[in-house]
């Protein structure tokens, strides 16, 4: 069962006005277990959103994986034929017509695949 959400009021604040300034672009950074990523579950409730967490692997395994779940968001296979980071932020980019949240958490993980490509 999830606990009740302490405080945080600072930051849900800060959250509220990035959300309403688009585009947008927010770091969370933290010690683990200070409550990262409930903050942005909070946040979250009641807002379309797209939620990801980043797994250790290669470019190629992240961009996939990435990749399947943003199929099933936007019904919209053509994500799958992207191997690549950047022609998939690109297209995704085209298809951000409505206010959306995109989470990336664990970016370190991400940014050791970048730097081993
Ligand atoms: N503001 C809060 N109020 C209550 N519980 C919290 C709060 N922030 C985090 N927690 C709890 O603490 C634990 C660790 O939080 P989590 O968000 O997973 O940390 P992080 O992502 O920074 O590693 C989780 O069980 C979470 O539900
Ligand atoms: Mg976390």
């Amino acid at each position: 069962m999830i606990s009740q959400f302490i405080d945080r009021k600072r930051e849900l604040a800060i959250l509220e006005r990035e959300w309403k300034n688009t585009p947008s672009f927010v770091v969370i950074y933290g010690r683990r277990r200070v409550g990262k990523t409930r903050l942005l579950v909070e946040f979250s409730k009641g807002k379309k959103v797209f939620f990801y967490t980043f797994m250790e692997g290669t470019k190629e395994s992240q961009v996939k994986s990435l990749a399947k779940e943003l199929v099933d968001f936007f019904n919209d296979e053509i994500f799958l034929s992207f191997s690549d980071w950047y022609p998939l932020f690109k297209y995704l980019s085209g298809k951000l017509m409505e206010k959306l949240s995109l989470y990336s958490t664990s970016l370190p993980m991400q940014l050791k695949a970048i730097e081993a490509s």
